[in-house]
């Protein structure tokens, strides 16, 4: 495990970016931590590191949205945004399609608030834990 403070956006996007190096294809990076403590922020800065060109927002309202990545030097070609925030049961996540990105080799999946969907989430492989949490104005996340 490491534990990182980060003192403002860039230095979330440069923890991304590290963490970005690392992945392999089919992870699912699951993010804790209240309200504005930087699980956007981070899903941003790792969106950046893949050279991914649209403009990343928090799929609040649609539950998850899918970006492309299009720079060939990557074998990862998705990166699948989820936010659980005002998800009922797990079940909507699997209509909307999740489990088809799931562990897929050519696929990053990562969840904002994935706590609250912990129990569904053990049924799958390679899961990395993020949590985050707001200390004096800075952020501390734990990987
Ligand atoms: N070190 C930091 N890392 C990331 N964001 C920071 C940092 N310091 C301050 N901020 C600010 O904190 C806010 C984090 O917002 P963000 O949308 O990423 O939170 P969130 O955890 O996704 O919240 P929500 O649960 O509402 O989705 C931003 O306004 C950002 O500018
Ligand atoms: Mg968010």
């Amino acid at each position: 495990m490491s534990t990182y403070i980060s003192k403002n956006e860039k230095n979330t996007y440069q923890i991304a970016a590290k963490l970005a190096k690392k992945l392999r294809g089919g992870e699912i990076i699951a993010l804790e931590g209240d309200l504005g403590v930087g699980k956007t922020i981070f899903t941003k800065g790792l969106g950046k590191a893949f050279s991914i060109k649209q403009h990343i927002t928090s799929p609040t309202f649609v539950l998850m949205k899918i970006y492309r990545i299009q720079n060939k030097k990557f074998r990862i070609k998705n990166l699948v945004h989820v936010d659980c925030y005002r998800l009922d049961e797990p079940q909507e996540l699997f209509y909307l399609g999740l489990e088809e990105y799931i562990n897929r080799p050519d696929t990053i999946v990562i969840i904002e608030w994935a706590d609250k969907i912990k129990k569904y989430l053990t049924k799958f492989k390679k899961i990395i834990w993020i949590k985050f949490k707001d200390k004096d104005g800075q952020k501390i996340i734990k990987i």
